[in-house]
């Protein structure tokens, strides 16, 4: 049985879910032949939740990548203090396991060229999608494959409330919910307003394409403006509401986006419910695949980094080739994508307001897929839901201004229709 010794640095609920998963689960780690000894902590004070026994603690947590220890164990979040936590323990020997997206999304490209500079792993399987298994999978198991797309649910937060949303419930009660369930982030605006999702599709795009860390800029919209309306419309029409994050690899350049998209009720990452995650992978020679599991919480995440623990022990692969990069690929600019649109517009109920949307859509050449006119709202209010044909996002911010600007228009919400 090979033993690596751990220092865990934070002390908190995700680091406090990783000793309990490695006392409870003791049995089962030890299958894989790997014994996991917790050597010691660093934190600044004690977590009245859990008694970590006789284990260390250090109260400054730079003084665990000095002990005697094979990995240290990066749960302190965070982007600078977490980098500099990183280099110390890699210029120290030490592997390093995080969960921490944000530091492997603004720092990888030097943190992954220190680690080869010194030999030793950076393993960051529970920074995306907690424990439901894709950074290693994209990175060994599809090693052989050509990787065309990759799109899925990557923040549990946000499916967790847009699902609430679609079953009638309000956004701020449901991201309570999230939050008291320990799902969201500290500060749940990386969750709602799509940075979390996005930090997370950055890692897949460095791993699948060789996108650089931090990648060039991409366009980043979160669910914030969605209405619970949208999803009854939506539905009327065929589709759900998801908040997706893509990576696709085209002849020229590399798409990478995140943002909310009306997909087919019957596609299946529309069917993923609640904080699960969900990601389709397109491939050359497995064809489509789908992984979907836990993305947050105590317990995946805790998966996740107990299984780049065994990893280390077991394998020699490296997990980013940073030599690849010097081929990658341009980011697209979002300005020369096209989308179909779906369009909620809640106008006066006066005669030709309907005539005059459907005259300044067909003189900016845009056709019209579908038009559906529901009942009254209040005050002589009546919403109109058009999904139009695929047109260029340099159009939309006229197109939007116009719309607003026709006197009956009260008020306009946009999705983008995602072809899956
Ligand atoms: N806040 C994140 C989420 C946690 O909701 O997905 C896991 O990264």
């Amino acid at each position: 049985m090979k033993v690596l010794r751990v220092g865990i640095c934070g002390w908190g609920n995700v680091a406090t879910g990783m000793f309990k998963a490695i006392v409870d689960n003791k049995f089962f780690i030890e299958q894989s032949g790997v014994s996991i000894d917790i050597a010691c902590i660093g934190a600044r004070r004690d977590n009245p939740k859990c008694n970590p026994g006789e284990i260390k603690i250090y109260r400054d947590i730079f003084d665990i990548p000095n002990q005697d220890i094979d990995v240290v164990v990066e749960l302190i979040g965070g982007v600078e203090t977490a980098r500099e936590l990183i280099l110390k323990s890699i210029k120290a020997g030490k592997h390093v396991v995080t969960a921490n997206k944000a530091v492997i999304f603004h720092h990888g490209d030097e943190i992954f060229n220190a680690a080869n500079d010194h030999g030793v792993k950076v393993l960051f399987e529970a920074a995306v999608c907690a424990g439901t298994p894709i950074v290693k999978m994209l990175k060994e198991e599809l090693a052989p494959n050509r990787i065309k797309k990759i799109s899925g649910m990557l923040n549990g937060t946000s499916n967790f409330i847009l699902s609430n949303m679609e079953e009638g419930n309000e956004f701020d009660d449901t991201l309570k919910l999230a939050q008291d369930e320990g799902y969201a982030e500290p500060d749940p605006a990386f969750d709602i307003d799509g940075l979390d999702a996005a930090h997370k599709i950055g890692l897949l795009a460095s791993i699948a394409y060789g996108t650089t860390l931090p990648p060039e800029e991409f366009y980043i919209e979160g669910i914030t403006k969605i209405d619970k309306k949208d999803f009854l419309y939506a539905d009327m029409l065929g589709y759900t509401i998801k908040h997706l994050a893509v990576s696709k690899l085209n002849k020229a350049n590399i798409e990478i986006r995140v943002h909310p998209v009306l997909i087919s009720k019957t596609s299946y990452l529309a069917n993923l419910k609640g904080v699960r995650n969900g990601i389709e992978i397109d491939t050359d020679l497995i064809g489509t695949i789908h992984i979907a599991g836990s993305g947050a919480g105590q317990e995946s995440t805790a998966s996740g980094l107990i299984s780049d623990v065994i990893h280390l022990a077991n394998s020699n692969i490296e997990i980013i080739d940073t030599k690849k990069k010097n081929n990658s690929l341009p980011i697209k600019d979002f300005s020369s994508f096209s989308f179909q649109y779906y369009f909620y517009i809640e106008v006066q109920d006066t005669p030709g307001v309907m005539a005059s949307i459907t005259s300044l859509l067909a003189h900016q050449n845009i056709g019209i897929e579908s038009i559906v006119q529901k009942d009254n709202l209040e005050e002589n209010l009546v919403p109109i839901i058009l999904v139009t044909n695929s047109f260029k996002e340099t159009k939309v911010k006229d197109i939007k201004e116009s719309i607003l600007n026709l006197e009956s228009v009260n008020k306009l919400r946009t999705i983008r229709i995602e072809e899956i």
